[in-house]
């Protein structure tokens, strides 16, 4: 079969294509159907089923006699330890975690939120909860506790799992305090939170509200796996949007079971007993699929790394756990390469492993640029396949389908859709437009299995974000164009999403905490280029009359008050004082404007701009503060 047989294969049916791809899956009761398209454009799939997936994802391995495999290997360079832990552990472990959790009360479809550094327990709290059918969210440790508290108001948990700490390269990231200021912070309170202790740092439990990991499972009942509807969520996973307020990107049970089944084989060319590792961080999608759920659904090894590309100890240190691990697929955010290439150019440090089994390497997260494609494609000596997804999809819109066949590689593509993806270019009236034409990149509904039903509790939000603006699509906040051979290319976001690093913020919500400043008048924060990260934010911050304080200082708080309200994740350390802020006649900011200035690109003075003269004032700005970059 090549990737044509299979694409057309499910265009013809696309009902028969994902009942076929839903055998591979252990079903309580199984699905009369595919998809429910009662309430279009609302679309669900598998929803009459009955399922479990932490029973898919775990205990049916060791029936199938697969007990004694790993599941999960953790490597952390940080702490200079390499553990596994057999599928048959696993189940004990999860099912102890699980057992524990229902006698405090949680049950199926009871929120449970996870805030957990990259550790073997982060997905044995995940596992735990789906099986229980419990409700988790897991928000990623580089978060500030005010992130963490929108999420506990938002999901409204009945508890919260948490490590006492997590480990950045030189720092001790200090979660219990940050836990404690988010519950304070927040208006819901969880019934009660378990810490699991760290030996970096052991935090002081909370009397009457914490439980220690450990301590509260001496002498329970193991649970079982507890039976759900296919429609049932199985997780909540909260993403930028364009406010300050994260979209809640639901994910159903049954979808993601099939999709990611089907996902692990052809795509990443997977299977049961083989090595699978992805360099990212549980608290992105990317995780959640590919860390935890994808690989484990595949009855393969997974492993949860602590570490950096660069500097943990070395940028080598890739390639070390790719050879010690025996690694089959490898999956990263170009901006890991980046780092590594800009310490090891030549590829000296690949050289001194030996990757044998090593077959491809796959990139995600943000555009991977074709020189960084080549660059590791030369010294990998395996193909580089650029996939292109989002949160709000769970898995890959574009791809090179290695499992099913390697198509020709061209360096600035993710390559093709894959089977439930009818992706298109339109123009800003919704009609498709020709190869090589950028527009807005739309999905024609309905999406595959997989992908987001709706946003938790914010229907109306999930029409107007996603359906609304080209009605019969899905609108994925993506422009690019697709050549003549069917290859996508994605260019920028239409929104004011920015990705700093492959991680997804909002300048958005970087504005609205500026704005809080007492001296600022009025902001404004751009995505500007970034040799290393792909991006990087910069705020323009024009101050009140009479403000209390100095340019310098305000600067200077400004940095800080990002940090202390989105988090060390949002890399936001440059802004600079102007006076006015370039916009339309109506009062637009000119941001796409800024970012042309600030990238040292060619730009046209757009024609509904108020006063042409203020683009200079930004020009000198900017260049005060060392854009464009040399
Ligand atoms: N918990 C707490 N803090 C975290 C964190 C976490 N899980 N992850 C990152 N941070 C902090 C970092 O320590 C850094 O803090 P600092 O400002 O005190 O230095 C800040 O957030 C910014 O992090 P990052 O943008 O990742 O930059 P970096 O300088 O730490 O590392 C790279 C640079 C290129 C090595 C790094 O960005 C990288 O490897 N990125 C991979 C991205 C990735 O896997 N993305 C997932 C998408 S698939
Ligand atoms: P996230 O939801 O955090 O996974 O971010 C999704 C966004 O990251 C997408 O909408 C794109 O803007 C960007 N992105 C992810 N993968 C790619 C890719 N392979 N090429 C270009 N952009 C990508």
């Amino acid at each position: 079969m090549t990737y044509k047989d299979v694409y057309s294969a499910w265009q013809a049916d696309p009902e028969g294509f994902w009942m076929k791809a839903a055998e591979a899956i252990d079903w309580v009761e199984k699905p009369s159907k595919a998809l429910f398209d009662e309430n279009a454009p609302i679309y669900e799939w598998f929803c009459d089923a009955k399922v479990n997936t932490c029973w898919n994802a775990v205990d049916r391995h060791v029936e199938a006699g697969r007990g004694d495999q790993i599941a999960i290997m953790h490597e952390s360079p940080i702490t200079h330890s390499t553990k596994g832990i057999t599928y048959r552990e696993l189940r004990d472990r999860v099912a102890s975690l699980a057992g524990a959790l229902r006698a405090k009360g949680i049950e199926k479809g009871d929120r449970v939120i996870i805030y957990m550094p990259m550790i073997p327990e982060a997905l044995e709290a995940m596992l735990a909860c789906a099986r229980l059918g419990a409700i988790h969210s897991v928000v990623f440790g580089g978060f500030a506790a005010n992130e963490l508290a929108v999420r506990i108001d938002d999901a409204t948990p009945k508890a919260i799992i948490a490590a006492s700490c997590g480990l950045e390269p030189g720092r001790i990231v200090h979660y219990k305090p940050l836990l404690d200021a988010a519950v304070e912070q927040a208006t819901h309170k969880p019934d009660f939170c378990v810490i699991f202790q760290r030996e970096q740092e052991v935090a002081k439990l909370e009397e009457g509200r914490d439980v220690a990991w450990h301590s509260f499972q001496y002498g329970v009942e193991p649970a079982e796996c507890v039976p759900v509807e296919g429609n049932h969520p199985a997780y909540i996973l909260y993403t930028s949007g364009t406010t300050g307020q994260p979209k809640g990107v639901v994910r159903s049970t049954a979808g993601h079971l099939v999709a990611l089944s089907w996902t692990m084989k052809n795509i990443y060319n997977i299977e049961a007993g083989d090595r699978f590792w992805v360099a990212s961080d549980v608290g992105w999608v990317v995780g959640h699929s590919y860390i935890c759920y994808g690989p484990l659904i595949a009855g393969a090894q997974t492993v949860v790394f602590e570490g950096k590309p660069i500097g943990t100890p070395h940028p080598g240190v890739f390639w070390r756990v790719i050879q010690n691990q025996r690694i089959k697929s490898f999956f990263t955010a170009p901006t890991a390469l980046r780092a590594i290439r800009r310490e090891d150019p030549d590829g000296e440090w690949i050289n001194r492993y030996k990757l044998h089994d090593l077959q491809a390497l796959f990139l995600a997260g943000e555009r991977a640029d074709p020189d960084t494609v080549k660059w590791a494609e030369e010294h990998l000596g395996v193909p580089v396949i650029d996939h292109w997804w989002q949160t709000e999809t769970g898995w890959a819109i574009a791809a090179n389908p290695l499992g099913i066949e390697l198509l020709p590689v061209k360096p600035g593509s993710p390559s093709v859709p894959m089977p439930g993806y009818d992706v298109q270019v339109l123009d800003e009236g919704g009609h498709q437009v020709g190869p090589g034409t950028l527009g807005a990149i739309a999905i024609k509904l309905p999406l595959p299995p997989g992908t987001l039903p709706t946003l938790w509790n914010a229907e109306a939000r999930f029409r107007k974000s996603y359906l609304e603006h080209f009605p019969g699509y899905y609108e994925t906040g993506d422009a690019g164009y697709i050549d003549a051979d069917g290859y996508l290319y994605i260019m920028a976001r239409t929104d004011d999403v920015i990705n700093v690093a492959g991680h997804r913020l909002s300048t958005g919500a970087m504005e609205e905490v500026l704005a809080s400043h007492p001296d600022v008048a009025e902001c404004a924060v751009i995505g500007a280029a970034d040799e290393l990260k792909g991006q990087s934010p910069v705020g323009f911050l024009c101050l009140k009359k009479g403000a209390a304080k100095a340019p310098e200082q305000v600067v200077k708080d400004c940095v800080k008050l990002v940090r202390d309200k989105i988090g060390p994740v949002a890399a936001f350390k440059t802004a600079v004082v102007v006076d006015r802020l370039p916009k339309t006649r109506s009062g637009k900011i000119l941001r796409a404007t800024m970012v042309k200035i600030a990238d040292g690109q060619e730009f046209k003075v757009p024609a509904t701009i108020d006063d042409p003269a203020i683009l200079d004032e930004i020009t000198i700005a900017l260049k005060s503060i060392g854009y464009p970059a040399a």
